[in-house]
């Protein structure tokens, strides 16, 4: 409505009348979900409401490191869905591609694991993949690492045939934080020193996410009060809820909408509709 596109001109003048205003964006499976990649806790269509085919003691075991030393069938069934290759970028993906085309780009933190924003053209140096990706694998007992085809075999053959560590027998997983794991150090440092450089030239855009996970979800919080907030998402979530500022910008709607009335009040339209169609 009227109302919810006035936020996004603000959100343009923002970006327009500071020329030299970087973007950092947090995100979430809600910048997906128009790929057809379910997110997590959406009712009804989220993950977790429809994890009951692989009968779970509970939603979130699909995740559980305990768990899947005990059942790793679970995440097998949901990685061979998940496995990057099957989905494209959403134009919310392509509008973080185009930003970083215009040199506003400082990065992008991403909990998904769908690996979209590289097939989008983040560069990697501007990308913090926060839950890790099916890029790296590793055996969880001695660690030796994997390549990726080792497991990607072992789920798309779909025998029930696990992947096992030629060396200890022990089970070979891709590098996606499971709860009982640490996040990647490099998620620690890059976000210590984005901190450090953030000011009032930067604006912080937390798109598709319900702000549920930690740390992930304390980021926002952490953001200086001088440095502009945008939130986009279906419903106001986390710190934009709990502690809103007088200078957050929410867009309450459709990540692939913002997308593109964003690239649209930017004057950016042309070149949007190229990546889109690419
Ligand atoms: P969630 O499913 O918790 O939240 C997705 C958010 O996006 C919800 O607030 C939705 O309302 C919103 N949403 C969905 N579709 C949208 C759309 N088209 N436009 C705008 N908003 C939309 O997903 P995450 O916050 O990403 O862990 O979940 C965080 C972590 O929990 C995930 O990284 C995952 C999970 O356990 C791992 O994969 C390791």
């Amino acid at each position: 409505n009227g109302n919810q596109l006035r936020t996004i001109a603000s959100l343009a003048n923002f970006i327009s009348e500071n020329p030299n205003a970087k973007l950092i964006f947090l995100v979430g499976a809600g910048i997906s979900t128009a790929c057809g990649i379910p997110d997590f806790r959406s009712p009804g269509t989220g993950l977790y409401d429809n994890l009951a085919k692989l009968n779970l003691p509970f939603a979130e075991a699909v995740f559980d490191i305990d768990f899947f030393k005990q059942d790793p069938q679970p995440f097998y069934t949901l990685a061979k869905e998940l496995y990057p290759g099957n989905y494209e970028p959403s134009k919310f993906h392509h509008l973080m591609r185009l930003f970083q085309d215009k040199g506003r780009l400082h990065r992008v933190y991403t909990q998904n694991i769908d690996t979209l924003e590289r097939s989008a053209g983040i560069h990697a140096e501007n990308l913090v993949e926060a839950h890790g990706s099916f890029a790296h694998n590793h055996c969880i007992d001695c660690g030796i690492e994997y390549p990726h085809e080792h497991f990607k075999k072992a789920i798309l053959h779909g025998s029930g045939k696990l992947a096992r560590c030629t060396k200890c027998n022990g089970l070979i997983k891709p590098k996606i934080v499971f709860f009982g794991e640490n996040l990647p150090s490099h998620f620690f440092s890059t976000w210590d020193d984005d901190l450090e450089i953030m000011n009032k030239d930067y604006i912080v855009i937390v798109a598709g996410t319900s702000l549920a996970v930690y740390p992930f979800a304390s980021l926002p919080t952490e953001i200086p009060t001088s440095v502009k907030r945008a939130l986009v998402n279906l419903q106001k979530v986390g710190d934009f809820k709990a502690n809103p500022r007088k200078s957050d910008i929410v867009f309450s709607g459709p990540t692939e909408l913002a997308a593109e009335e964003l690239a649209k009040q930017l004057g950016w339209q042309e070149e949007f509709q190229e990546l889109v169609e690419a």
